[in-house]
């Protein structure tokens, strides 16, 4: 199956198809399809369907041009601006996604069929970068524990590595050694399997967008925001701790854990507050940047500080 951008449908091809079709038929092919084609006579508009999700913030999302313009994807390049820029030329189809290691039935999903894994909720989620700024996003997605359910994990998985694609030709970030390719993060098994560790396909209503990590990210909401890796191709489950990029290339700085917490401050700086983009003043920040609910109990008698 072929997703297609709105820019790449012409009018004509959906009045051809809505001929033949009835409207109603025609919605249910493209809703089969994981597309919702609104306005057929009028501009056409590719919206992903979706459901509204329970663990979803009520605080205000960000604009889409704030978050597809403020972005991290150092594979594009290191300045907020450049995945934007740079990202255009990434191409994401086909794409499929290996899942193995610690699992008893080890499997290569295409990303179609990633699609239509479990029904697609929108979470609007707060994320907070360790640089100090944060951001709200729509995000498209749902739990990774419904991929990882499928493979199987056996006793030994004890933690979840995922690695980003690398294509240095059309990654022009990945040119520079700024980090040791490919990007890789990790989490313990029991945070990749919690419900709010999320499976990213899409942003406000469309697929992600090449600089928010397209065509599938993680999005870990209680942790700052690189460890939620972008472009996957690989999911392994392992039994021991894996060695992430930000941890390989500064130990003291980016520790395995990097939960949100306004106590234990960057080498570098504080983190006890934060500046939402677009906002003018400074917010607090809030432990597991306000998830603790859902996520402190994983952590009971650990010592954040230790393990940051
Ligand atoms: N994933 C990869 N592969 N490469 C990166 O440089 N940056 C991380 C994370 N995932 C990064 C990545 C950081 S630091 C942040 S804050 C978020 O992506 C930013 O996600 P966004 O640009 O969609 O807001």
């Amino acid at each position: 199956m072929l997703i297609r951008h709105p820019t790449d449908i012409l009018p004509s091809e959906i009045t051809d198809k809505a001929l033949y079709l009835s409207r109603r038929d025609f919605m249910t092919a493209a809703g089969a399809a994981g597309l919702v084609l609104a306005g057929v006579s009028g501009p056409v508009e590719a919206k992903l369907a979706t459901v509204p999700s329970r663990f979803s913030t009520a605080d205000k999302p960000n604009t889409k041009q704030e978050i597809t313009t403020y972005n991290n994807f150092y594979e594009f390049g290191t300045d907020k601006g450049d995945p934007a820029v740079n990202a255009g030329k990434l191409v994401t189809r086909p794409w499929t996604v290996r899942v193995e290691g610690e699992v008893m039935k080890p499997k290569t999903f295409d990303l179609d069929e990633i699609m239509k894994l479990a029904p697609l909720e929108e979470r609007i989620y707060r994320l907070r970068c360790v640089e100090g700024w944060s951001m709200v996003i729509p995000w498209i997605g749902y739990s990774l524990s419904e991929i990882l359910k499928r493979v199987e994990p056996t006793s030994k998985a004890k933690y979840v590595e995922f690695t980003t694609l690398k294509r240095p030709e059309q990654m022009p970030g990945q040119r520079n050694a700024v980090l040791d390719w490919p990007y890789v993060e990790g989490l313990r098994i029991d945070e990749a399997m919690n419900p709010l560790t999320l499976v990213t396909l899409g942003l406000y209503g469309e697929l992600l967008p090449n600089q928010n990590g397209a065509p599938i990210r993680i999005a870990v909401p209680w942790k700052y925001g690189f460890k939620s890796a972008k472009s996957v191709i690989r999911i392994r489950l392992v039994e021991k701790q894996p060695i992430s990029s930000w941890m390989s290339a500064n130990p003291r700085e980016y520790g395995f854990f990097s939960n949100v917490n306004p106590q234990v401050d960057h080498p570098r700086w504080s983190q006890a507050s934060e500046r939402r983009i677009g906002e003018f003043f400074k917010r607090k920040t809030v432990m597991f940047n306000g998830y603790g609910d859902q996520v402190a109990s994983m952590y009971a008698g650990m010592d954040l500080k230790k393990y940051f």
